[in-house]
C-alpha cells in the first residue's frame, strides 16, 4: 500500500514512516519543516534500506496537495501528523494555530475528498477529554473542553473528521487520541528534537543529563496524587507508530462511513519523580532538580484505558518504562544538539 504521511519529518511520523517501510510500504511524505529536519528522514531512509517520496509543501496549500495526489495516483490511506504542537504557544498565538492544523486539516480533506483518498488515520489527544474528565479516560466518555487553543484545534478537527463520514461515506476515518509518547527508535539515529526549551518532560530530563541545562524545574509538588507531582501516561513512540499501522490495518477491513476514535497509551499513571528517579536508575545519571510553581492548565493525574484498541485494533504497547529510558538516553547522547549535530 502506499501511504501519505503528512508531518513525516518530525517526531511520531518520521517513527511511523520507518515501521510503514519496515513492514513493505511505500510513503510519501508533505512537510514543511516548520519543526523539523529532512535529516530525520534521510536517516530513516538508511535505518529502512529504502526511499521515501519527500515534498516539501504545506497542508494549507490545497493546490500543491493535490499536485502531490497526482504524481502518486495509488496513494490509498493518509496518516495526517502535520500540526503545531506547543500548547503554551498555542495560548498566546491561537489564530495561527486554528489556521495551520484546523484550516490546514480542512484543506488536506478536500484535496483527499477530490482524489478519492478515503481511508485517515488522525493524531488526536487525550487533551479532547477536557479538563474535568474523571480518569482513565476511556473513548466512551463525551469529550470536554480542551484549555489551550491546541487542545480545541485537535477536538475541532476529530468534530469536522465526523461530519465529513456523516457526508460522505466513502470516508473511513481512525481518530488515535495518544497520551504522552516519549523515548526513540532503538538505533539512536531518529528522535525528538525540540525546538529552544523543551515543553515536554523527558526531553527536558535528558538535556539535563547530557549536560545542556542544569537543572529540572518540577512544576508542582502538591497535587493530590502519591507524591504530589503530576502523572501522566507515557508510551514508546516506537509502540505509538506501530499503533497506527494497525489502525491502517484495521481501516481496511472496515465499510465506508466510520469515524472511530482510539486511546493510544499504557493506562499506568507515573509520576514527574517516578520518571526522573527510572531515568537516573536506567541511565546511572543524578537529575537536579528544583519545584517551580505548578503551569496554568496542568492537570494532576491522567491516564489511558486502552481496552478499545487492544481489542479491536489488537495493539498494546509492548515497551517498558526501562525501553523508554534507555531509547531516550541513547538518542540524546548520540545526538546532543538533535539532528543539527549529524553524527
Ligand atoms: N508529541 C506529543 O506529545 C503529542 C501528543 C498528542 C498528539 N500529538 C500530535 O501528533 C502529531 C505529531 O506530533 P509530533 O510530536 O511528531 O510533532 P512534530 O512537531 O515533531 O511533528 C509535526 C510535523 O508537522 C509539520 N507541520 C506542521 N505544520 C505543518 C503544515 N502546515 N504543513 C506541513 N507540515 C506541517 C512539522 O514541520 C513537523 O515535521 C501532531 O499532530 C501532534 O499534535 C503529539
Amino acid at each position: 500500500m502506499k501511504v501519505l504521511v503528512t508531518g513525516g519529518a518530525g517526531y511520531i511520523g518520521s517513527h511511523a514512516v520507518l515501521e510503514l517501510l519496515n513492514i513493505g510500504h511505500d510513503v510519501v511524505v508533505i512537510d514543511n519543516l516548520c519543526n523539523s529536519s529532512l535529516e530525520s528522514l534521510k536517516r530513516v531512509e538508511l535505518l529502512a534500506k529504502k526511499t521515501i517520496a519527500f515534498y516539501q509543501v504545506d497542508i494549507c496549500d490545497g493546490d500543491k496537495i493535490s499536485d502531490v495526489l497526482a504524481k502518486h495516483p495509488d496513494i490509498s490511506a493518509t496518516m495526517h501528523f502535520a500540526a503545531l504542537k506547543a500548547v503554551g504557544e498555542s495560548t498566546q498565538i491561537p489564530l495561527k494555530y486554528y489556521q495551520n492544523n484546523v484550516h490546514g486539516t480542512v484543506t488536506l480533506l478536500e484535496a483527499l475528498q477530490k482524489a478519492k483518498i478515503a481511508n485517515f488515520v488522525f493524531s488526536s489527544s487525550a487533551t479532547v477529554y477536557g479538563e474535568d474528565a474523571p480518569a482513565p479516560y476511556i473513548e466512551t466518555l463525551k469529550t470536554g473542553v480542551p484549555s489551550s487553543a491546541y487542545g480545541k484545534s485537535k477536538l475541532m478537527i476529530e468534530q469536522v473528521l465526523s461530519d465529513l463520514v456523516k457526508s460522505d461515506s466513502s470516508f473511513k476515518v481512525v481518530c488515535l487520541r495518544y497520551f504522552n509518547p516519549i523515548g526513540a527508535h532503538e538505533s539512536g539515529r531518529i528522535g525528538e528534537d525540540p525546538n529552544g526549551i523543551p515543553n515536554n518532560l523527558m526531553p527536558f530530563v535528558a538535556q539535563v543529563a547530557v549536560g545542556k541545562r542544569d537543572k529540572l524545574f518540577i512544576f508542582g509538588n502538591d497535587y493530590p496524587t502519591n507524591d504530589g507531582t503530576c502523572e501522566r501516561d507515557y508510551l514508546h513512540v516506537v509502540d505509538l507508530a506501530h499503533g497506527h499501522v494497525k489502525a491502517l490495518e484495521w481501516l481496511d477491513k472496515q465499510s465506508g462511513g466510520i469515524c472511530e476514535a482510539f486511546n493510544l497509551g499504557t493506562g499506568n499513571p507515573l509520576s514527574v519523580l517516578e520518571m526522573v528517579n527510572k531515568f537516573s536508575q536506567v541511565t546511572g545519571v543524578n537529575i537536579p532538580y528544583e519545584y517551580a510553581p505548578k503551569r496554568e492548565g496542568d492537570l494532576a493525574a491522567f491516564w489511558a484505558n486502552a481496552d478499545k484498541a487492544k481489542i479491536e485494533l489488537n495493539w498494546t504497547a509492548n515497551k517498558s518504562l526501562e525501553d523508554m529510558m534507555r531509547d531516550t538516553w541513547y538518542w540524546q547522547l548520540n545526538n546532543p544538539d538533535g539532528y543539527t549535530n549529524k553524527k
